[in-house]
C-alpha cells in the first residue's frame, strides 16, 4: 500500500524523477536534501507535500526528515558522503532503506557493512536499485531463474548516447580517486584494480543497437549486486563505446528533457545472457533514459518491499519475483522486455 517516504536528494535530477513517480503512483514523499531552497522550488510543483531539510552531518535533522516514513530513498550522490549517515538514520528509525548508488565500491562495502545490522533491525536495506545495479540485477536474477547455479553471466549495455548529470560526474570523479588512475574488474569473485587496457569484443544486440564491438570489464553496481546472490563462476560485462566517448566529454550541459515525462532522448538496451552447461537463457529490455527509469525501478521495488520482504540486505533481483518487476514497468517505462522461458 503506498504510504510516506523520505526522499533524499529529492530536488536532484534523479530525485525529481523519483518524487514524481511516488506521487503518480499515490506515494506521499517527504522533500529533503541539504538545499531549503531548492527544496522549497521542488514543493511547489507539488501542494501539500511536506519539506524537510537535513544534512549528512547533522543526526537530528535526519531524523527528523525519516519521522512518520515507512523507508527513506537515497538519492543524493556521491554516495560515499551520503549512504553512511542515511543508513544510520534509517537504522534509528527503524524504517527500510533504498538508494540509487552507482559506485560500485561504495555499493560493495554497504552489502559488506549492514547485512546484519539491517536484519537484526527488522528493516530491508537495498543499495543500488536503479538503471545500474537495479536493471541489470533484475534481468540477471530473470534469466537465471530456477537454475541453481550458473558457469556465466554476460551483461551488456547499449546506450546510443550518455549525457551524464552532475551527480554522475561528481560520482566518476569520486571514484577514480579511489582507484588511483587504475580500472576496477570483477573477476575470480572479486573486484581487483588492473592497470592494463579494457579487452574488447563483438556484441549482437537486437534492433536498434545490432552488430558492435563493446568494450569489456564496464564494471557496473551491478558487479556487486549480481553476484551478492547469484551462483556464476563468472561475470562479465559490456559497454557500447559511443556512450564511454560521451562520458569522457568536457561539456558539461546535463540531459535535457524531450518527452511529456521530462525524459531525454537517451535509448537504452541492456541484455544479459547466462550459461549454464548446455543451456543459454537471454534477458533483454529497453527503453529510454537511464535518469528517468531509476524512478520506477526504485518505486516498484519499494513497493515488494514494503509488503512483506524479509528483513535483511537485498538486492532488487531478489526482493521480488525478478520478471514481476520489469513486468510491472511495461508499456510506460520500457519499450521492450524479453526474457526467455517466462
Ligand atoms: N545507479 C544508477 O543507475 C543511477 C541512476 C541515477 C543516478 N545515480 C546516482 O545518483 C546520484 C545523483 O544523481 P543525479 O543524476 O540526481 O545528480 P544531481 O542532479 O547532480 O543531483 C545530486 C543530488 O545529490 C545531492 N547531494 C550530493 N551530495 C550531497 C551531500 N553530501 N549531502 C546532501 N545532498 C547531496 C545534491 O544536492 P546539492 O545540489 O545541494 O549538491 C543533489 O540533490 C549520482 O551519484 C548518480 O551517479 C545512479
Amino acid at each position: 500500500m503506498p504510504s510516506t517516504v523520505t526522499v533524499f536528494g529529492a530536488y536532484g535530477h534523479t530525485g525529481r524523477f523519483v518524487v514524481a513517480e511516488l506521487v503518480r503512483r499515490g506515494w506521499t514523499p517527504i522533500l529533503s536534501g541539504r538545499n531549503e531552497s531548492q527544496l522549497h522550488d521542488l514543493a511547489a510543483g507539488y501542494p501539500g507535500l511536506a519539506v524537510r531539510p537535513a544534512t549528512v552531518d547533522d543526526p537530528d535533522a535526519l531524523d527528523r526528515a525519516l519521522a512518520g516514513s515507512v523507508a527513506v530513498i537515497n538519492a543524493a550522490g556521491p554516495f560515499g558522503d551520503t549512504v553512511p549517515a542515511l543508513v544510520e538514520a534509517a537504522l534509528r528509525a527503524g524504517i527500510h532503506y533504498v538508494d540509487v548508488a552507482a559506485e560500485v565500491e561504495v555499493v560493495a562495502k554497504t552489502v559488506a557493512t549492514y547485512q546484519d545490522r539491517a536484519a537484526a533491525a527488522g528493516i530491508v536495506l537495498a543499495p543500488a536499485v536503479a538503471f545500474y545495479g537495479g536493471l541489470g540485477d533484475l534481468l540477471a536474477s530473470a534469466a537465471v531463474g530456477d537454475l541453481p547455479a550458473v558457469d556465466e553471466i554476460h551483461l551488456a549495455f547499449a546506450l546510443d548516447s550518455w549525457i551524464p548529470t552532475p551527480g554522475t560526474r561528481k560520482a566518476g570523479v569520486a571514484s577514480r580517486g579511489r582507484r588511483n588512475g587504475k580500472r576496477l574488474v570483477y573477476t575470480g569473485g572479486e573486484l581487483v584494480l588492473r592497470d592494463d587496457a579494457a579487452p574488447t569484443a563483438e556484441w549482437t544486440f537486437p534492433a536498434p543497437f545490432g552488430k558492435q564491438t563493446v568494450v569489456g570489464d564496464f564494471t557496473t553496481a551491478d558487479s556487486v549486486t549480481i553476484p551478492s546472490h547469484l551462483k556464476t563462476g563468472a561475470l562479465h560485462s559490456y559497454m557500447t563505446p559511443d556512450a564511454l566517448r560521451d562520458l569522457a566529454s568536457t561539456d558539461e550541459t546535463p540531459p535535457q528533457p524531450a518527452d511529456e515525462f521530462g525524459r531525454s532522448a537517451q535509448q537504452f538496451l541492456v541484455e544479459v545472457v547466462v550459461r549454464a552447461g548446455d543451456t543459454e537463457r537471454r534477458a533483454v529490455a529497453a527503453g529510454r533514459d537511464i535518469y528517468a527509469v531509476t524512478a520506477p525501478i526504485v518505486v516498484e521495488v519499494l513497493s515488494h518491499i514494503t509488503s512483506g520482504t524479509q528483513a535483511g540486505l537485498h538486492t532488487a533481483g531478489r526482493i521480488a519475483d525478478p520478471a514481476e518487476v520489469l513486468r510491472a514497468l511495461l508499456p510506460v517505462h520500457l519499450d521492450l522486455l524479453e526474457i526467455d522461458g517466462r
